[in-house]
Order: structure tokens, then C-alpha cells, then sequence
């Protein structure tokens, strides 16, 4: 669901000025899986500050200030408990670029500590809580790249930010158009299924 609101641009510009500068997105986004058409590259779990990227200047407090500011935008505790499977991440795609419906998992099960997987028969199953992702596009393309949430494609301006009840419905996103790669940035968390419930995005 659209938020209706922009972040106004200078909250995103450190991150943006980051992604853009020399080979960084080249250097440290490390995550290339295969995807249709074009071209992404993702670097995943940030909430972990690796090293490297604080070695690389990464603008973490920025990062967490527009986390903060996309909870609050949808009216929810910024102390919700991040997804330990990818977490926060910042992803470019390119020309041609489209993601597939998919759903992503309630629990953790291919997180990078092993320790906090959770074993169920179902990972999409829904118990306590809900896997929600919160999204902004710092840089749009040309055209395209809009998220498709339970079928339907939804058009957001360059700083809007989204969410999307990504262990709940299939999601995906449009193609990316054109020489400009769509920037993004997605915050994971666990969305308690009684706040869901209570808030009207989830019923039993
Ligand atoms: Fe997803």
C-alpha cells in the first residue's frame, strides 16, 4: 500500500550519493541472483553494519533516520523487530529488469545466523506474525519499477514510500525502462499479526 506522502529528498540524498559514487554498487552489492529480463544487484542484511561497508563510508545513520521516518509514515513502532532473513537492504535494478510474484517468508530460514532459523513445516505460514516490507525508490527509471502487490501494479513517485505485507500476498514489480537504474532501498520487519489485525491488513 502507497503511503501518499514523499520524503523529501535531502533525507535520501547521503544514501543516494552513496550508491552513486564510483564502483560502489559494483564493489559491495554483493547479491546478484537471477531475475527476468535485466540486470540487479542487492546487498542485504545492512542492519548488521558489516564492516566493509562502514570501511566504505556507508551512511548507516541516515539509513536508520529514513527507516524511522517510513515506520512512522505508516503509523507503526519503529522498535519493530527486523526480519532476520534479509533485513534492510539496497538493491539496483536495470533495464529490462522485472520481479517476479513471489512471497517471502514469516519466519527465518535462510538468514545468515543459523542459530535464529526457525524450523516449521510451512515458512509462508501465518502465526504470530507477519513479514512487511517498507520501500522507497530513492532513484526512479525512466519508466517502470513499480510495485505489483497482490495483482495489482501500483504507480509510485521517486520517494514514495511503500509497504508491502510481503509474507501475506504475492508481490512482485513492473520492468524497468530505460538507461536509469531504479534505486531502492527495503526495510524488513515482523509486523505483529494482532497489530495487523487491529490496524484492518490482516483478518483470520
Ligand atoms: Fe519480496
Amino acid at each position: 500500500m502507497k503511503s501518499g506522502v514523499i520524503i523529501d529528498k535531502k533525507y535520501t540524498k547521503p544514501i543516494l550519493d552513496w550508491m552513486l559514487h564510483e564502483d560502489n554498487i559494483e564493489k559491495y552489492l554483493d547479491l546478484e541472483p537471477p531475475h527476468q529480463g535485466g540486470r540487479v544487484k542487492a546487498r542485504t542484511n545492512i542492519d548488521l553494519i558489516p564492516e566493509d561497508l562502514l570501511d566504505a563510508n556507508f551512511p548507516f545513520g541516515d539509513f536508520i533516520t529514513l527507516k524511522i521516518m517510513l515506520l512512522e509514515t505508516f503509523d507503526l513502532p519503529i522498535n519493530l523487530p527486523i526480519d532476520d532473513n534479509y533485513g534492510y537492504l539496497i538493491a539496483s535494478y536495470w533495464d529490462g529488469h522485472s520481479t517476479h510474484m513471489h512471497k517471502d517468508p514469516n519466519v527465518n530460514d535462510n538468514g545468515p545466523d543459523e542459530s535464529k532459523h526457525e524450523e516449521v513445516d510451512d515458512i509462508y505460514q501465518i502465526k504470530d506474525k507477519i513479514h512487511c516490507r517498507f520501500n522507497i525508490q530513492i532513484q526512479k527509471a525512466e519508466e517502470g519499477g513499480n510495485p505489483i502487490n497482490n495483482g495489482e501494479e501500483i504507480y509510485v513517485e521517486e520517494n514514495e514510500p511503500w509497504m508491502v505485507l510481503a509474507g501475506l500476498y504475492e508481490h512482485g514489480s513492473s520492468r524497468v525502462v530505460g538507461d536509469k537504474n531504479r534505486l531502492m532501498c527495503s526495510f524488513g520487519h515482523y509486523l505483529p499479526t494482532e497489530l495487523a489485525i487491529k490496524r484492518g491488513w490482516y483478518s483470520r
